[in-house]
């Protein structure tokens, strides 16, 4: 059966776009997959400046959030990159084999680093960590979004040069598990919800603010009046229905759209009332969790440990085969 495995940035509280885009097909392939890897990716997340303490709180809340949202310790494996040294050590033996210009075209580089004066190696290095985080568990599906194509590109790349150059088939090519809902964008409608640019509706969020980030939401613009019909197609509140309301309720609002028979507020209030159905009980567990620490710290803490023993026979095995460590005389 497959090895999932997948991982996310420690962004502090999830957003509604990184749950929808990631986080909720997480929670539907561990039922499928038992023992499917998830990993909070810290070490990915200092290739620019940061302040430590704000990162050990963002590291804290992701945890909260995926375990509020559903990733559960008895199916799968949930941990912090950090806590499993062998990460950056296989990274480093991937760097051997990397070539630099396989690097430099990657997108996300380009774009990061053209606005910075001086550039950290390590961020021309993270895709080299991300296979590292996938072929540590041998993993072979990897669940992510449509922007970690190539980085997926190289990391099976990467599979396959490390097993030609020391002629073993140990690795396998892990493939994209593409996420069933289109990229969402935030409330204003034209970039992608993301936290630095404030366009997002927070995962634990509370019934008020969630309305009061919906009711001013960029809407077809078409539609300037209640008697102007819209289109749906390009109205981002109607993706959202996509992901929050039945088909039944997709269907009606759709067409009381295109007939103008409703205004904008009708759709957006409906589309409230089914975020709330499924973000209060994500909420909830949360305030839980926020109660009980130690169930955080437990999960992370066991999840390490099943972590730590599958990379640790990992390495053996690729440092064996590399001529390194010290398993048996030659
Ligand atoms: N680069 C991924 C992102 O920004 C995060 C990530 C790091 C990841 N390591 C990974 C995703 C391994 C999947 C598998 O979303």
């Amino acid at each position: 059966m497959a090895r999932i495995f997948s991982g996310i940035q420690p962004s502090g509280e999830l957003h509604i776009g990184n749950y929808l885009g990631a986080v909720k097909n997480w929670v539907r392939l561990q039922a499928e997959h038992p023992g499917a890897i998830y990993c909070v990716v810290d070490y990915h997340a200092i290739t620019g400046s940061y302040d430590p303490a704000v990162l050990r709180a963002r590291r804290w809340e992701m945890a909260r959030s995926l375990l509020a949202a559903g990733i559960d310790p008895a199916q799968a494996v949930l941990f912090m990159q950090s806590d499993v040294p062998e990460h950056t050590e296989l990274s480093w033996i991937f760097t051997t084999i990397t070539p630099l210009g396989d690097l430099e075209r990657q997108t996300q580089f380009k774009d990061k680093s053209s606005k910075m004066e001086s550039i950290p190696a390590g961020l021309l290095m993270y895709p080299v960590l991300q296979a590292a985080d996938i072929l540590l568990y041998r993993a072979d599906s990897v669940p992510v979004g449509e922007d970690q194509v190539q980085h997926l590109e190289l990391a099976r790349d990467t599979s396959r040069k490390w097993n030609a150059k020391f002629n073993v088939e140990f690795f396998p090519e892990p493939k994209p598990l593409l996420t069933p809902t289109r990229r969402i964008l935030g409330l204003d409608g034209s970039a992608k919800m993301s936290k630095s640019l404030g366009n997002t509706v927070g995962l634990l969020e509370d019934d008020e603010s969630i309305w009061q980030k919906l009711r001013p939401a960029v809407t077809d613009p078409a539609r300037v009046r209640k008697t102007d019909p819209g289109n749906p197609d390009v109205c981002n509140i109607f993706q959202l229905h996509k992901a929050f309301s039945s088909e039944a309720t997709q269907a009606h609002v759709a067409q009381q759209c295109r007939s103008a028979g409703w205004g904008c507020m009708d759709c957006k209030k409906v589309l409230h009332e089914g975020m709330v159905a499924e973000l209060t009980p994500i909420r909830r567990r949360a305030e839980l969790l926020a109660a009980e620490p130690a169930r955080i710290a437990d999960a992370l803490s066991d999840g390490g440990k099943v972590a730590r023993g599958i990379a640790r026979e990992t390495i053996d095995r690729v440092r064996d085969i590399m001529g390194l460590g010290s398993l048996h005389a030659p």
